[in-house]
């Protein structure tokens, strides 16, 4: 690793550091339309959930980006589902303030290492995160969180290599949150239960505004 690629990742660690500790839960979305993002985006904010993680599984979602940071300038938007450099920068062009990855390839913690804009990428074992870590990364995403081990794994992990911090996602709920924000190696969690099926389909911006204000309420068990 050069002397400046480190400079710059341990930049992006201090950066992802202040975004993870502004809520206690990012929403992952998948946005269909215009009227959706604003809608869900609005609410969601509203709510005080200020940190999103918008998708590119949708074919909308590059440019939901670009209309949330736009629309909601005191929202902090991450781009999610990040798979290859050329997504990588077609996110950072569209605005976004950090990118997730559910994995990674060497190319793509490479292209991270390089960005202003940071990467939080995906694990799923220790092998990975020290893969990850020998080009300084020190923040993940843990996915899918509940198939690999959930909140033991996460224990387990913080004996050895004690200096990594983690938000985890997959398969976290209300009923489980609060057992991964107790451990001293999660930053904030992430999920997609802030937007369910049926208030996205009724337009019930409402609901999610009221779900994002109980979820502002979550804490350590
Ligand atoms: C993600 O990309 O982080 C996951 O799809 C979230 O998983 P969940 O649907 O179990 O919250």
């Amino acid at each position: 690793m050069s002397a400046s690629n480190s400079a710059q990742i341990h930049k992006n660690t201090q950066r992802l550091d202040q975004i993870c500790a502004t809520v206690p839960v990012i929403p992952v979305l998948t946005l269909d339309s215009p009227e959706q993002a604003i809608g869900i985006g609005k609410a969601l904010v509203t709510g005080g959930l200020t940190v999103l993680e918008i998708t590119l599984r949708s074919n909308y979602g590059l440019s939901a980006i670009k209309q949330l940071k736009k629309a909601l300038p005191e929202a902090i938007i991450g781009a999610g589902t990040v798979l290859t450099p050329e997504q990588y920068d077609a996110c950072v062009e569209a605005g976004a303030d950090f990118i997730v990855s559910p994995g990674f390839t060497a190319e793509l913690l490479h292209h991270g290492s390089r960005s202003a804009v940071p990467l939080l990428p995906g694990i799923a074992s220790v092998s990975e995160a020290m893969q990850a870590m020998a080009l300084g990364y020190r923040r993940f995403k843990l996915f899918p969180a509940a198939v690999v081990g959930g909140v033991d794994f996460l224990k387990a992990i913080g004996g050895p290599i004690s200096d990594l911090k983690f938000c985890p996602t997959g398969g976290i709920k209300p009923t489980n949150a609060a057992d991964y924000l107790a451990l001293n190696n999660v930053m904030c969690v992430g999920g997609t239960w802030l937007t369910p099926t049926d208030a996205v389909q009724q337009g019930n911006w409402q609901a999610i505004e009221e779900l994002a204000k109980q979820t502002c309420t979550l804490t350590s068990s």
